[in-house]
């Protein structure tokens, strides 16, 4: 067994420079984590148009990619460390695919051109790899961007890293990469692959299913949602493929960095607090009651939402319920972006209701505050790979309502009073009324036994979802399918 792995690590998005979600927290924090562990890791993303060139290293030698019938296309390399760490990252620029304002898309939808952008930034990864003379044991990719990686592997780059084990990381299987199939071409993997078990759905490429078809292992961000998906519900059309490769299929759980998310070290929030002093907590009640524009009050039960307005974040049945809360003696704050119909909806309901408050657009600033600032945390996803904010919850103390799916259900137990038990509160249909039960039972938990809500409060601060275990189970992986490609 190899003491020592090389781990390239390739996403599209990583927290500290370009982010839309928690696919960017993971690509932060995991490598950091691996990393601690005494592994050698470099962590590639591409150079988007918001990342400032100024702040970062630019390697000397340009690096050619050669795309099919595109010809050889040339990219820049920055390099820098992760924030806090000693971890390398590099960057991919290209004018021409990522000097843009958006990630994926702007407001007139997504790139039409996605599907070179990534295939392109898939192939700079393991070119990049070659130039710094950096011989992976592990390639580790995630989500559609970077799932052509374990088949580029197979065949455009078999003789340079035909030792190498490969993982894709499945955060979220709605995003399947679908395109048209003459990237296929680009890709140079040889039409060979364009099949109903590898690349092909529907007479088009379907990047994730190459990836999910090619990959060592593939893993999802927890261990239900390694199940989910091999239902119809779930698996958005690709529940019997993946049934196919079960046998290489599990889940880990996302862990936290803490040190981005702790009430008692967050510089964002109006003042720290810890689960054995929890004063600070009403100054950031009051904190974004003051910022918002609402009521300042200690004794009103306020809950958060953040996130992307998203069908997958259950948007549609808060719309629906939203009245129905707001009837109740609380105060409802939301931070997301997206779904312009929402956008639209929760700004009328802002101005039709006093103790209904919205901000639309992104800030990290903003997440923290309603985070420690909120007594609970609506998060009733339709489905859930893992979800991350509301694990951020917990430390905050602050309760979480869920829906119980994928990470939701792995990470909140129910509140039982009798029992003693519970960090917050868990509903199982996916229904407007499902959900406003169970908001009228957090609300009146919080109004009528605040003994119990101040428990479950001290289980949620003092409960841990570090990323250390989660490392050693990605490593324990790793180790597994190197031993199987080298048995
Ligand atoms: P997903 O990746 O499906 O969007 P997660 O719960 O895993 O859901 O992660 C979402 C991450 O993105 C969290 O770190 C959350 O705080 C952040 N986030 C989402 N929307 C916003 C927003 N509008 N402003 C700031 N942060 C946001
Ligand atoms: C995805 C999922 C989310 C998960 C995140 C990080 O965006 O929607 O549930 O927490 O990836 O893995």
């Amino acid at each position: 067994m190899k003491q020592k792995l090389n781990i390239l690590f390739a996403a599209s998005e990583v927290a500290g420079f370009a982010k839309t979600g928690g696919l960017a927290d993971v690509a932060a924090a995991l490598p950091k984590a691996l990393k601690k562990l005494g592994h050698e890791i470099k962590v590639v993303m591409p150079r988007y148009y918001k990342i400032d060139k100024e702040k970062l290293t630019k390697l000397q030698e340009p690096l050619g990619v050669s795309m099919g019938n595109l010809g050889e296309l040339w990219a820049a390399v920055y390099t820098t460390k992760l924030p806090k760490s000693d971890v390398d990252i590099y960057f991919i620029d290209h004018e021409g695919f990522f000097g843009r304002g958006g990630l994926y898309e702007d407001d007139s939808g997504a790139y039409s051109d996605n599907d070179i952008r990534f295939i392109f930034f898939s192939k700079a990864t393991l070119q990049l790899c070659k130039l710094l003379h950096f011989t992976p044991d592990i390639i580790h990719a995630n989500d559609w961007h970077t799932a052509a990686l374990p088949l580029l592997q197979k065949t455009r780059f078999v003789h340079d890293f035909a030792n190498a084990a490969s993982v894709l990381t499945i955060h979220n299987l709605q995003h399947q990469g679908n395109f048209e199939k003459h990237i296929v071409d680009a890709m140079e993997v040889g039409w060979e692959h364009f099949n109903s078990y590898e690349l092909e759905s529907y007479h088009r490429v379907n990047l994730l299913k190459g990836g999910i078809a090619h990959a060592d292992a593939v893993t999802t961000v927890s261990k239900k949602y390694a199940q989910e998906i091999q239902t119809h519900e779930f698996g958005f059309g690709l529940e019997r493929h993946i049934q196919a490769h079960e046998e290489r299929v599990y889940g880990i759980l996302n862990g936290v960095d803490y040190y981005e998310w702790s009430p008692s070290i967050d510089d964002y929030i109006a003042q720290k607090y810890s689960s054995k002093n929890m004063d600070g907590k009403q100054v950031c009640k009051r904190d974004i009651q003051k910022y918002f524009g609402l009521q300042e009050r200690d004794d009103v039960a306020v809950i958060g939402f953040v996130g992307r307005f998203a069908e997958q974040k259950g948007i549609e049945l808060i719309a629906g319920s939203l009245h129905g809360i707001l009837d109740m003696d609380v105060q409802v704050v939301m931070l997301g972006t997206g779904e312009k119909w929402a956008e639209e909806y929760f700004s009328k309901v802002s101005y039709q209701r006093p103790n209904f408050a919205l901000h639309v657009g992104y800030s990290d600033e903003l997440a923290h505050k309603i985070e420690a600032g909120s007594d609970l945390f609506l998060m009733p996803s339709l489905f859930e790979p893992c979800g991350l904010n509301q694990i951020y919850s917990l430390a905050y103390g602050t309760l979480p309502i869920v829906r119980a799916t994928g990470g939701l259900d792995d990470t909140i137990i129910n509140f039982d009073e009798h029992h003693h038990e519970g960090n917050g509160f868990k509903f199982f249909e996916a229904s407007q009324e499902a959900l406003y039960h169970t908001v009228v039972w957090a609300v009146r938990t919080f109004y009528e036994n605040s003994e119990a809500f101040k428990q479950m409060q001290q289980r949620a601060m003092n409960s841990h979802f570090g990323w250390d275990d989660a490392a050693k189970e990605y490593i324990d992986i790793y180790q597994y399918i190197l031993e199987k490609k080298h048995s």
